[in-house]
């Protein structure tokens, strides 16, 4: 990864500067401000609020080495956390959290994930919504999955705007296909209940997954990434395009691949953190390059962030929260220090945080 003269390299050609200050998010006031100098660059800092980047092909399988292992939190706020997973295996333990609606991002992989509502073969790209209180398993993995999953106390729901020229959820967003003969047979089996940051073992005698049927309002629900479409404009920038809506306005998920618009101004979030998952290319995001790089701004920290007009083409998505995020021991581990011009590695690596 190379790293950039911030000052050589980020700063744009129009001069004066203008910032955009806005109030819950894109939705609230918004006022500009104008200035000679461009604020968004950092010589060094002291203190752990600070922008970072993350490596997910960082990650060290090991700590899945047992398929029953919970996920990895990298950042975790109230009620709000962004955590990773490796899956090499299927397992008869199943997963079901009774305090967190689960939102998985498949990055790299494929596999049968058994629900109470049935199974779906997932793919990657798939975003899969697990709303709380749903039991899934891994019934197999064919090719080693990498998953992004985002664990929010609020309920989230598919609910895109612009639909559905964004996402066309009648016919690109399913719901799981019930199997009756998935029944593993007798033996143990454990449904690993997680409330918080604690879990609680049930044990049972006969397989508690398989469906016969299941009907009414759709609850588990998936789609591929490959079917969210960008709009674009002109001239002007364009705000991203929320796919999954929170009633709350909490935790808010977006499309961020690469369109036509202008890039975006110099920007202060008074209310959200910004969470970036840079899923695919070629094109790249700015400094970042790399599938599987999260950036994460908390919310107040002045940052422009890079173009998006990328004639290449990627997929990126951004998860907003109004929770102030912070690392846990794994993030620290996998995260570097991050400039929030075009999200490189910070040049200061000596910073103190
Ligand atoms: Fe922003």
């Amino acid at each position: 990864m190379s790293t950039v003269n911030i000052h050589d390299d980020v700063v744009p050609d129009e001069s004066p500067n203008i910032e955009l200050y806005t109030r819950n998010g894109f939705t609230g006031p918004a006022a500009t401000i104008i200035r000679a100098q461009y604020t968004p660059p950092y010589s060094r800092v002291q203190g752990a609020y600070v922008p970072y980047r993350f490596d997910m092909n960082g990650l060290s399988s090991s700590a899945f080495a047992d398929p029953e292992a919970p996920p990895v939190a990298i950042m975790e706020g109230e009620g709000v956390s962004v955590e990773l997973a490796i899956r090499t295996q299927g397992s008869a333990a199943a997963f079901r959290n009774v305090f967190g609606d689960e939102l998985h991002y498949v990055m790299e992989g494929e596999g049968r994930l058994d629900t109470d509502f049935g199974y779906l073969e997932v793919r990657p790209g798939d975003f899969v919504l697990l709303p709380r209180a749903v039991t899934y398993r891994w019934a197999a993995v064919t090719r080693a999955l990498r998953e992004m999953i985002v664990v929010t106390a609020s309920e989230l729901s598919v609910d895109p705007r612009n639909a559905p020229g964004v996402l066309n959820v009648d016919r690109d967003v399913d719901v799981p296909t019930p199997d009756p003969t998935s029944d593993r047979g007798p033996g143990e089996y454990v449904v690993i209940v997680r409330h918080g940051s604690a879990f609680t073992r049930y044990f049972y005698d006969y397989d508690p997954m398989p469906v016969l049927a299941a009907a009414g309002a759709p609850i588990v629900r998936r789609y591929n990434i490959a079917d969210v479409h960008s709009l674009s404009v002109d001239s002007g920038h364009l705000m991203p395009t929320r796919i999954i809506n929170d009633a709350t306005t909490r935790t808010l998920v977006f499309d961020l691949s690469s369109r036509r618009s202008d890039r975006p101004p110099v920007h202060h979030n008074a209310d959200y953190d910004e969470v970036i998952f840079y899923v695919a290319g070629p094109g790249h995001y700015g400094a970042v390059d790399r599938p599987g790089t999260i950036t994460w701004t908390p919310k107040g920290i002045i940052h422009q962030g890079p173009e998006e007009n990328v004639p290449e083409g990627y997929k990126a998505w951004l998860l907003e929260t109004r929770a102030s995020l912070a690392l846990t021991p794994a993030g620290r581990d996998l995260g570097r220090l991050m400039e929030t011009g075009r999200f490189d590695i910070h040049p200061s690596q000596s910073a103190t945080v």
